[in-house]
């Protein structure tokens, strides 16, 4: 299974938070940037370091530093949510944008914006809260591939089991994590029992 899931007592209770209809907007983005939060902490465990010598005020300590370039990209625009989170815990990660929407009545997700910094030899986070198909995630996944990006995990707030198997049957190495991994999709393709849709609550559209 590529799906790693966030096993955390605040975890939990943020995500239920999340879920109840009446949080409104300005609660929904705090709680939105806690779970971020915890889930780059969680995705980014094995991230590879370097040595790096630094001098205290009393002597010479071989201290670590991180050793290659992160990337995080989120999927506009709920992903959007989630990008601060990791730029307040790794202030030199660049920056990239995939935009994509799904179709009101298809599901299917239709591209209408996408730039990236250079993908080679960079560990690449993928953010988007929900993955419902799965279908958004793939795109955005073969286009971070075509560009050269090797090492790539996605972050999720909610996930449902169809999603992360479209995801692992396109993209094998590619670790998913999450902080829910809810029952099944509707027939409109929302996630049950999930939180609704995550851009408009999250913007209050
Ligand atoms: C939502 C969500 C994902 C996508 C997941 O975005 O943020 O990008 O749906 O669905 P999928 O796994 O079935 O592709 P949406 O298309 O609603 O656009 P938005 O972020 O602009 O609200
Ligand atoms: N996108 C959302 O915002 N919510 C869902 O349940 C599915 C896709």
């Amino acid at each position: 299974m590529p799906l790693h899931l966030l096993d955390h007592p605040l975890a939990a209770h943020v995500l239920t938070l999340l879920r109840e209809k009446s949080t409104p907007p300005a609660q929904f983005r705090t709680l939105c940037h806690q779970l971020s939060l915890l889930l780059a902490l969680e995705a980014t465990r094995n991230l590879a370091t370097k040595e790096k010598p630094v001098d205290t005020p009393l002597e010479p300590f071989n201290g670590r530093a991180l050793a290659r370039p992160l990337v995080v990209v989120p999927i506009l625009r709920a992903g959007l949510g989630m990008v601060q989170s990791i730029v307040d815990l790794f202030p030199d990660v660049s920056v990239g944008y995939i935009g994509l929407e799904r179709d009101h009545d298809t599901a299917q997700a239709r591209s209408y914006y996408c730039k990236l910094p250079p993908l080679k030899n960079v560990r690449v986070l993928l953010v988007d809260p929900m993955l419902a198909t799965g279908g958004s995630a793939v795109m955005a996944l073969n286009v971070l591939t075509e560009r050269g990006a090797t090492e790539i995990d996605v972050l999720n707030i909610v996930a449902s089991p169809e999603g992360v198997a479209v995801v692992e049957k396109a993209h094998p190495r590619v670790r998913i994590f999450s902080a829910g991994l809810d029952r099944e999709l509707n027939a409109r393709k929302y996630i049950l029992p999930g939180l609704g849709d995550f851009g408009d609550r999250l913007y209050g559209t």
